[in-house]
């Protein structure tokens, strides 16, 4: 076969799978890792964009989901639920319809992006769309799978993280060691902790010369893990992270803590800003995903950026995902007469 297996079977040595775990795949991960000159040179660094939004349903949650789902048929669940800015219910509602199970998810009415309700709705996946936010969201389902024979899929499950490990095993594959900063946007704070856990599965396994630094960027108006305070009512243009009590903070603290990395917060501005820069590299991700690369332009722009240090940004998500931020973003097309005089004139 010419397509790269999944997941399970790639990484199968560093999994927790037994005989009787399914080899569930859509084939996900082996996402490149894109090269941006036009930005390495704004910042005097050499950056490399690992582009999530190439995965099965276009996010970087395939990684835990294909994990996590195995190990729910494994254990003879018929129904697995999660909270979701979207991007995990995607993901769930793709391999629950893959391995044959049935799939809940709650999400937050109003403030997820389209294309993300699109892939549930037609993954066929039962949505409750709640009065509440992700963190309401996540209460609820944590309940109902402690009371139900429903197995749980957010990232509080174990399972999760061990399957978006492997982002940073082909992060080292791909260059040849760990890269010096691992710059990544942080939500519920699951992948973080996962990539932290992957490059010292490698470093161990003699597959790194070292550790990367971990530099985790949130949004300014859900940035609990920088203020050190739960937020209340999280905001931020960027909906896959607008999480105001990340249920893995502690993991991301330990990340941050012990690879001698760092917190900071990023305006939707910036947000923003990043997202039409990295557009400029001919890539397109959506706004959460911007959020890091916001980041590193803030800290170069303080002063705070070593230069020549070689830097990975993981951009968790695809743009068009959420098309509605992307046509905000610029002036949208009116239409105009078909005619040549008219064209021209809208082109001077
Ligand atoms: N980027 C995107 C595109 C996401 O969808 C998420 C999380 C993150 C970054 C943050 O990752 O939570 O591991 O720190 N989305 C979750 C969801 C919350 O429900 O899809 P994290």
């Amino acid at each position: 076969t010419t397509t790269m297996p999944g997941l399970l079977e790639r990484y199968r040595d560093y999994l927790p799978l037994t005989d009787q775990t399914p080899m569930l795949s859509l084939h996900e991960g082996s996402t490149p890792l894109i090269p941006a000159p036009k930005l390495s040179k704004r910042l005097g660094v050499e950056l490399h964009l690992k582009y999530e939004g190439l995965n099965p349903t276009g996010s970087f949650k395939d990684r835990g989901m294909v994990m996590a789902v195995a190990k729910a048929v494994e254990d003879g669940a018929d129904t697995i639920i999660c909270a979701s800015t979207g991007n995990t219910s995607a993901a769930a509602a793709a391999y629950a319809a893959r391995a044959g199970l049935k799939c809940i998810v709650l999400i937050p009415d109003g403030n997820i992006a389209l294309g993300k309700l699109a892939q549930a709705l037609a993954y066929g996946a039962r949505i409750v769309a709640i009065n509440g936010n992700f963190d309401a969201a996540l209460r609820l389902v944590r309940q109902i799978s402690d009371e139900h024979p429903i197995a749980l899929v957010n990232s509080v499950n174990p399972y999760r993280l061990q399957g978006q490990k492997t982002g940073a095993f082909e992060t080292v594959d791909v260059l040849g060691d760990a890269p010096d900063v691992l710059a990544i946007p942080v939500g519920n704070a699951g992948n973080i902790s996962a990539y932290w856990m992957g490059f010292g599965e490698y470093h161990e396994a003699g597959r790194s010369t070292h550790l990367p630094k971990m530099w985790g960027f949130q949004a300014e108006g859900a940035a609990p893990l920088v203020r050190g305070v739960v937020v209340d009512e999280p905001q931020t243009i960027a909906t896959a992270i607008r999480i105001g009590n990340p249920a893995s903070a502690h993991l991301a603290r330990a990340a941050v803590g012990e690879s001698g990395g760092l917190f900071d917060l990023v305006s939707d501005d910036e947000i923003m800003h990043a997202y039409r820069l990295i557009a400029q590299e001919g890539v397109f991700c959506e706004p959460a995903s911007a959020a890091p690369v916001a980041g590193l332009l803030k800290r170069h722009a303080a002063g705070e950026l070593e230069g020549g240090q070689r830097v990975v940004a993981v951009l968790t998500g695809n743009g068009l995902k959420d098309p509605d931020a992307a046509l905000r973003s610029v002036e949208a097309p009116r239409g105009i007469e078909a005619e040549m005089d008219a064209v021209m004139a809208s082109l001077r």
